[in-house]
């Protein structure tokens, strides 16, 4: 006999029951946060994206630098300043400077050393981001302005 202090202990079968019952719907809900995700790179551009990388004088002649904070690499040159992005055009890792140009560490793609596809399957070549000059000097690179392969800032 039971009472409301003292209930009877659930039956082994229905306690199973039970547990198999809450694994299958924590199951289903673990795959259904999974799949969201699924379709989405995890590394995205950032939009709306200014920022100042420095003076002209900060990037003397024959300089690459890469800014790994932005994913950009600034080059100097006679013609002027560039900005290419470390974005790759796949799905949106980071790059990484090589001896003959760019590597994908995700699938594989292979970027020249202007961002040109050079195999992979990157669909098209690295960005080349544009590069003003502040009224204060200082070099200002915009992410979400891409401008020609080979276009340069002449400072
Ligand atoms: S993200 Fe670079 S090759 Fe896929």
């Amino acid at each position: 006999m039971s009472d409301r202090l003292a209930p009877e202990p659930l039956p082994r079968r229905d306690v199973l029951g039970l547990a198999g019952l809450w694994s299958a719907a924590i199951a289903i809900v673990g795959s259904l946060i999974g799949m969201s995700r699924l379709p989405k790179p995890s590394v995205l551009p950032e939009s709306g994206r200014r920022f100042r990388i420095g003076r002209p004088e900060d990037f003397p002649e024959g300089t690459e630098e890469v800014l790994t904070e932005e994913k950009v690499l600034v080059r100097r040159t006679p013609q002027g300043v560039a900005a290419i992005s470390l974005v790759c055009t796949h799905l949106g890792c980071i790059v990484s400077k090589d001896a003959s140009g760019f590597g994908c560490p995700c699938h594989g793609s292979h970027f020249g050393r202007n961002g040109e596809v050079g195999g992979g399957p990157a669909p098209r070549g690295l960005r080349w981001l544009e590069v003003t000059q502040g009224v204060d000097g200082r070099l200002v690179v915009d992410a979400d302005r891409e401008v020609q392969p080979g276009t340069w800032c002449e400072v």
